[in-house]
């Protein structure tokens, strides 16, 4: 009946909110520039700020692309269904508000039943950035967007969860076979290299990213409804956290880039501390849903304590991948 409803709308140019494995997706039909439009205005997104399509097939990939190559052939064969999204020349197929006027798409194939029987039923790729406004929090379950939108965006409902947690890695597969991460996930870079590897298939990494290959990367983002402060010193005192942020707060910038940049009112008083979980993949399905939860929960602050160094060992990659949220989820990090 849902699936019925969530067609229906589609088709009538409008948005639906659907999960992924990653996070839940504010999709639209990537033939209707209407619909697409609807995204942006819903989500409050600058349109500088490029969508992913979602296929449920690789033919339907290949066809949102200009090209093919090894690189994607490989990347697709053993990472589809699952987050990565593969970025390269569009076709005709992919219209410019998609892309925010660039050359280039990312497309992917979600590993979610629910998404893939909404994919194969309405045929035409649909266009998904995370169901969440501009610069806030990814939303992990159905709950989260209808709180997000006030239940304005219908939302596709499934009993299994976003496994996942923290969106996709974004690769960006240029013509000559130089790759580059544009935006770090749980497929992390020792992974790409092992595949590709295995494969015999040519590539090169390329570690620096022209700022018009990647429009999209922000400072800030994913910031909860509570100012969210990292600190770095596992023994700093409750008191010292608080008084630290009352000085240093004030003094950031009300807004970087387009998002706005929080700050307690008052002197800081009431802290929720987060804690991370033992595991990265554990962590990463967890950080949205306590960074909302915990902030609902309204105390003065969020502040999250990095008790131990997470940049060593086998989990380091997959470990930057959930910081790096974190990170860009905070107002202020402390020394
Ligand atoms: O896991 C995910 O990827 C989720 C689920 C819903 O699939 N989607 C998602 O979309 O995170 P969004 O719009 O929140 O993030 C898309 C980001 C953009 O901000 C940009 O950084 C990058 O992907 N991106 C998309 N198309 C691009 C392009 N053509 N060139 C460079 N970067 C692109
Ligand atoms: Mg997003």
């Amino acid at each position: 009946m849902s699936i019925i409803k969530a067609l229906d709308i589609l088709n009538q140019n409008g948005v639906v909110a659907f999960p992924t494995e990653t996070v839940y997706g504010l999709g639209a039909k990537i033939d209707s520039d209407e619909a697409l439009k609807k995204i942006f205005s819903t989500k409050e997104r600058p349109f500088f700020d490029p969508l992913i399509v979602h296929v449920d097939t690789i033919d339907k990939a290949k066809a949102c692309f200009k090209h093919w190559n090894p690189v994607a052939e490989c990347m697709a064969k053993n990472f589809w269904p699952g987050p990565l999204t593969i970025v390269m020349e569009k076709s005709e197929l992919i219209s410019d508000v998609i892309t925010s006027g660039l050359s280039s798409v990312g497309v992917r194939i979600p590993d979610h039943p629910v998404a893939l029987e909404l994919l194969q039923k309405i045929k035409i790729p649909l266009a998904a950035p995370s169901a969440n406004k501009f610069g806030k929090t990814s939303p992990t379950s159905a709950a989260h967007v209808k709180k997000e939108f006030l239940e304005t965006v219908y939302v596709l409902e499934s009993d299994i969860p976003c496994q996942i947690g923290i969106e996709s890695t974004v690769l960006l597969v240029r013509n000559n076979l130089d790759i580059s991460i544009l935006r770090p996930g749980l497929i992390v870079k020792s992974e790409i290299e092992k595949i590709l590897i295995q494969n015999k298939v040519s590539y090169q990494w390329k570690e620096t990213v022209d700022k018009k290959e990647s429009p999209g990367h922000l400072k800030h983002h994913y910031m909860p409804e509570i100012p969210f402060v990292i600190c770095r010193n596992p023994h700093m005192k409750v008191k010292d956290v608080g008084q630290i942020v009352d000085q240093r707060l004030s003094a950031l910038p009300d807004e970087v880039e387009g998002v706005k940049i929080l700050k307690p009112g008052k002197p800081v008083s009431k802290i929720e501390f987060l804690k991370l979980a033992e595991t990265p993949q554990q962590a990463a399905r967890e950080i949205y849903s306590q960074l909302r939860t915990a902030s609902e929960r309204k105390p003065d602050l969020l502040c999250l304590a990095l008790l131990k160094d997470y940049s060593a060992g086998p989990d380091a990659e997959m470990w930057d991948s959930v910081l790096d949220r974190l990170f860009k989820a905070a107002s202020l990090v402390i020394d």
